[in-house]
């Protein structure tokens, strides 16, 4: 049995990393989903074959509940989630690994005071250790992962608390759990754990409360890298393989796409893990000016003048469900032999990957989707940008204000082309708050109403433009 549950570890393990591999590029994205979807479901069977051989009537019985309970509220909430409601769906299911490695390291510490599990000497210690530092991580992932749910979700807000000496006090709820850890690998007491686990849980709560809005993309992969880490610490105390290769697997994974998103948005890696890094000190510039209106059918004629055309998404376009039209509006102007490009910013929307999601979804071919580094300097050369739901990706005042609270963060520099158009519903600031100058810009039009809407009057008109010329 051993022999065989090895294995489908080991083929389980390779599926995770195919699964990796696949989901780094659009066009193996599909494999990539279905290599973890086999590899999810070899494992799955494998630890319950284990575990049911192992455990006593009640135990399966409870076993067979947990797994029923579990996947029905699994698959409702899947099939029900919106894709805008995607990133706190996430940030909560972290708080259950979170919760679930705190729930395994205590168990790990009350088998060894009921008997239960008998190690001496340096296997003890080592197992103590184990608890302490599975019990940590996972109370850190547990209440930054709520608190994260809560601001992605609008429930509590968004901006960042600012303690005095915050970063003390994350310095030194490290130097305790340190402390506390040798003490209790020293001399185990269910004392030095509670007190350790609510040291833990108020850490998650400061580090993830201190950071403001813009900046919460990093924290949700951040988060999905603690979540790894602490399945990787439940994995050591359970003795299971394949638990310790998953947690690492996402623990790392998630550190690098941070690693990415920082790079991206011009942040130190280091202080995004210390935590309390979206305040700023100094004050945003006031935005102040006359913004110039558009409708429908001056974008359609605008179009039909145009060579080339950028479209550059962002969360309003998942908002209104807009990528079905604007996959059309994209089909129309190519046929016409206009060139239409997409330029997608790494934070755009609510998740990484979001925009590009949406736009394969809506078939809009991926050569012409390209990344913001790709078409950043070819948009002084760009008759129009149509800026479709987007707002902090396209902000001027983060390479021009450097008090904005987004100052530093590379954007799209849609202000360079010829003409440039926003979609959104009302002169309202983006999802970090802060004021948008490009709407004051002299190339620069409003369009608004919901996006999908627009977008259908444009193809309307750019249909009966066609149509009379
Ligand atoms: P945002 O700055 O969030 O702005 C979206 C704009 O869409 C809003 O200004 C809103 O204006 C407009 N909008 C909403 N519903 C609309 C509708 N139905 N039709 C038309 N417009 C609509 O968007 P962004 O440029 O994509 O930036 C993303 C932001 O989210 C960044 O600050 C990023 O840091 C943050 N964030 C990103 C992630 C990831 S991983 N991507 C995760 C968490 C947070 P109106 O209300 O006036 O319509």
């Amino acid at each position: 049995m051993q022999t065989w549950t090895t294995a489908a570890y080991l083929i389980a393990a390779i599926l995770f990393v195919t699964s990796l591999a696949g989901l780094s590029k659009h066009e193996t994205a599909k494999s990539g989903v279905l290599f973890g979807i086999a590899g999810m479901t070899i494992a799955l069977v494998a630890t319950a074959v284990v575990a049911l051989g192992a455990a006593s009537g009640l135990g399966v019985a409870l076993l067979i509940v947990a797994v029923v309970v579990g996947a029905a509220i699994g698959l409702w909430r899947a099939r029900v989630v919106e894709m805008t409601g995607m990133p706190e769906l996430i940030a909560l299911m972290h708080s259950f690994v979170g919760l679930a490695a705190v729930l395994v390291g205590w168990n790990g510490f009350l088998e060894v005071e009921a008997g239960h599990l008998v190690l001496e000497g340096s296997l003890l210690s080592i197992h103590h250790a184990e608890v302490a530092v599975g019990v940590f991580i996972g109370a850190v992932t547990f209440t930054g992962s709520v608190v994260a749910y809560l601001k992605l979700s609008a429930k509590i807000k968004s901006a960042p608390l600012t303690l005095p000496g915050k970063n003390a006090l994350n310095l030194g709820a490290l130097l305790v759990f340190a402390v506390l850890t040798v003490y209790f690998v020293i001399a185990p007491q269910v004392w030095i754990l509670a007190v350790l686990t609510v040291v833990a849980l108020l850490l998650g709560l400061h580090l993830v409360a201190s950071i403001g809005g813009g900046d919460m993309p990093v924290v949700v992969s951040m988060l999905n890298s603690y979540s790894g880490w602490a399945a990787a610490a439940a994995g050591f105390l359970l003795g299971n393989d394949l638990l310790i290769i998953t947690g690492a697997l996402v623990g790392s994974s998630g550190a690098y796409l941070s690693y990415i998103m920082c790079k991206a948005m011009n942040r130190s890696f280091i202080s995004v893990i210390a935590g309390g890094f979206g305040a700023t000190s100094s004050a945003a510039a006031d935005v102040e000016g006359e913004h110039r209106e558009i409708d429908a059918d001056g974008v359609a004629e605008l179009l039909a003048n145009a060579d080339s055309v950028v479209i550059t998404p962002g969360y309003g376009m998942a908002v209104a469900q807009a990528q079905y039209p604007v996959a059309e509006l994209t089909r129309t102007l190519r046929d016409a032999g206009v060139e239409v490009r997409f330029g997608v910013h790494p934070v755009a929307g609510r998740l990484p990957g979001h925009m590009n999601v949406l736009l394969a979804e809506a078939q809009v071919p991926y050569d012409i989707v390209l990344e913001m580094d790709e078409i950043n300097d070819d948009l002084a050369e760009t008759d129009v940008v149509l800026v479709i739901g987007a707002n902090d990706t396209v902000n001027p005042a983060a390479s021009e204000d450097p008090g904005s609270p987004i100052a530093g963060m590379p954007v799209l520099r849609v202000w360079e082309a010829k003409d440039v158009i926003v979609f959104k519903r009302s002169m309202a600031p983006g999802y970090a708050g802060v004021q948008n100058p490009l709407f004051f810009r002299e190339n620069t039009q409003m369009l608004f109403g919901d996006a999908k809407e627009r977008v259908q009057d444009i193809l309307a008109a750019t249909k009966s433009l066609a149509k009379s010329g």
